[in-house]
């Protein structure tokens, strides 16, 4: 999870505001695997609702730069997911030059062929409460990780991680990387300045 953080919000509190339970969906009654539909996030109409998912999920409010960069981003790598037609989760993530620290946007623009080698940065990947632990992060990272392989021998970039921060006390989240062969790295202290604790893991994945 980056740090785009401007605020903190109470998870359980956003939890009590899930969307889902206004929407008339109900929520899943049977903990098992689900066939969850994935789309790609490149329609500017949904910023507002992809905020609100966000907001519901994450303990950091992101800024208004964060959500227009989202719909600019030619990698197709950020998805939404979909459980009986109720978004319910969402992964995003920008390419930054390896050279610079993780989780350093990129000033300059990546073209085909860029020599530089780069990184992928997961600023986000987040399920709704209900619907968790059935898989849908899991989908949806193997959905990014799928996109970004196609992006990157198209555009013939050199690729050589794939990083991202998260807090030292979300272990559910430290679980499902380490599922997915991610390595749990140093300890960024104080990383997320609103956060309690504030410290963070940097995790990777040499590609
Ligand atoms: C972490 C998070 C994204 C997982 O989402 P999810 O949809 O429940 O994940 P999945 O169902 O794909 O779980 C995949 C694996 O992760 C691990 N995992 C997930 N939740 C877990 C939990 N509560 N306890 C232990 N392991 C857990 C398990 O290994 C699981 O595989 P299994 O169910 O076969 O055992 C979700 O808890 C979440 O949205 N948290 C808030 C946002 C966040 O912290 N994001 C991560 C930083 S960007």
């Amino acid at each position: 999870m980056s740090k785009e953080d401007k605020s903190s919000q109470d998870l359980e509190g956003a939890a009590a505001a899930d969307p889902t339970t206004t929407s008339g969906a109900a929520a899943p009654s049977k903990k098992k695997k689900v066939m969850t539909r994935l789309a790609i996030l490149e329609d500017r109409r949904l910023l507002e609702i992809v905020r609100t998912l966000q907001q519901n999920i994450f303990p950091v409010k992101y800024s208004d730069t964060f959500y227009e960069n989202l719909f600019q981003q030619p990698h197709r790598m950020n998805h939404l997911a979909y459980f009986n037609d109720v978004l319910v989760g969402i992964v995003c993530v920008r390419l930054e030059l390896a050279s610079s620290a993780p989780g350093t946007p990129m000033t300059q623009t990546y073209s085909a062929g860029m020599t530089e080698p780069i990184r992928a940065y997961i600023m986000t990947l987040g399920t709704l409460k209900p619907y968790r632990r059935l898989g849908i992060a899991s989908q949806l990272l193997d959905a990014a990780m799928n996109k970004l392989k196609t992006f990157v021998a198209e555009n013939k970039l050199v690729l050589t991680e794939v990083a991202l921060h998260v807090q030292v006390s979300n272990d559910e989240a430290l679980s499902l990387y380490k599922k997915k062969q991610f390595i749990v790295g140093e300890v960024h202290v104080g990383y997320y300045k609103q956060l309690n604790p504030s410290d963070a893991h940097l995790l990777t994945k040499k590609i």
